[in-house]
């Protein structure tokens, strides 16, 4: 399911069982501690409140452990709705609806983010990256990951005549529609181009191949990924990249001032929001937006 507007379109999880088809019927234990030793890497010890973009059902959200408050945003309330059951009714979790393209929050409200596996439904990623960084403070961490189309598998089928289009180039490769594939290159120049300052990048899910899952048992896959990601993420070869950056410091004309404000108008960028149960209302553009059942919806219709 897609949604036109005059914003990219949306990859919809709106009714999906991707929580338990994918992760926990879908034979994906490896894939699921392959990004549990990323993460540890590669999360600060602790902050005061991080942002996950696309967060799903939360499946990465309890991994947050150090950070005072998390707000998990999606666009699919299902997904939420299945986070909410999953974590509980705990005060640190806010969460929210809105498109990654038009984020409802004011200038600086998160001193970290994470962006995992949803960078690949992005057809326009530079979007989502520059709104980000508005709403992050400076030397704020951002861990992203992305799905790499320079992979040794992509490789290996390029070379043997298997697939018609090439790893090496730098544009993203569209191979199910709103599913992409980026080439490292372009995803750290994105990220240099929105202001953000590269520190660590570690290749993830080496050993991602039904025959290692046969062959392998998990603590066995996972203990040999360790050591791969240790030594061999400097070639960037694997389907799975995560890079930590921080963000460089901006003046106040770039992206406002710190503020007591936490949401902005995701239609007309206007803060503060004002609090008028069950909703909030935007003073400047007269737009409402929900909180219900435990999330605030700041979708656009
Ligand atoms: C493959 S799932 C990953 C979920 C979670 N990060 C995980 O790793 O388990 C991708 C998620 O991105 C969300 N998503 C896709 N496009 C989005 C957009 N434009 N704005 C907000 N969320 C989006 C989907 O609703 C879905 O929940
Ligand atoms: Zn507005």
């Amino acid at each position: 399911m897609t949604k036109e507007m005059n914003t990219p379109p949306v990859c919809d999880y709106e009714g999906s069982d991707y929580q338990d088809k994918f992760w926990k019927e879908g034979g994906r234990a490896y894939e699921d501690g392959a990004e549990v030793l990323a993460l540890k890497r590669l999360l600060p010890t602790g902050g005061s409140h991080l942002l996950e973009l696309g967060a799903g059902a939360g499946r990465n959200t309890p991994r947050y452990r150090g950070f005072e408050r998390v707000t998990l945003l999606d666009y699919s309330t299902t997904q939420l709705q299945q986070a909410i059951q999953y974590l509980g009714t705990d005060p640190r979790y806010r969460f929210v609806a809105a498109d990654v393209y038009r984020l409802p929050f004011a200038p600086r409200a998160f001193d970290s983010a994470t962006m995992i596996r949803t960078l690949h439904h992005l057809s326009e990623p530079n979007i989502a990256i520059a709104q980000l960084r508005e709403c992050l403070a400076d030397n704020a961490v951002f861990i992203l990951e992305f799905a790499n189309k320079r992979n040794i598998k992509s490789i290996l089928r390029y070379w043997m005549g298997k697939q018609d289009w090439s790893p090496f180039t730098p544009e993203q490769v569209e191979f199910v529609k709103l599913n992409f594939d980026f080439h490292p290159k372009s995803v750290r120049a994105m990220l240099a181009g929105n202001g953000f300052k590269l520190e660590q990048e570690i290749s993830v899910s080496f050993l991602r191949a039904g025959f290692f899952k046969r062959l392998l048992p998990l603590k066995l896959m996972l203990a040999k990924e360790n050591f791969l990601q240790h030594t061999l993420s400097w070639a960037a070869i694997s389907p799975s990249i995560f890079l930590r950056s921080t963000t460089v410091p901006q003046g106040e004309e770039a992206l406002g001032m710190q503020t007591e404000a936490f949401f902005r108008c995701p239609a007309c960028g206007h803060y503060p929001l004002a609090d008028t149960p069950p909703e909030l209302k935007c003073g400047q553009c007269g737009q409402t937006y929900t909180f219900k059942d435990g999330i605030y919806d700041f979708r656009l219709k």
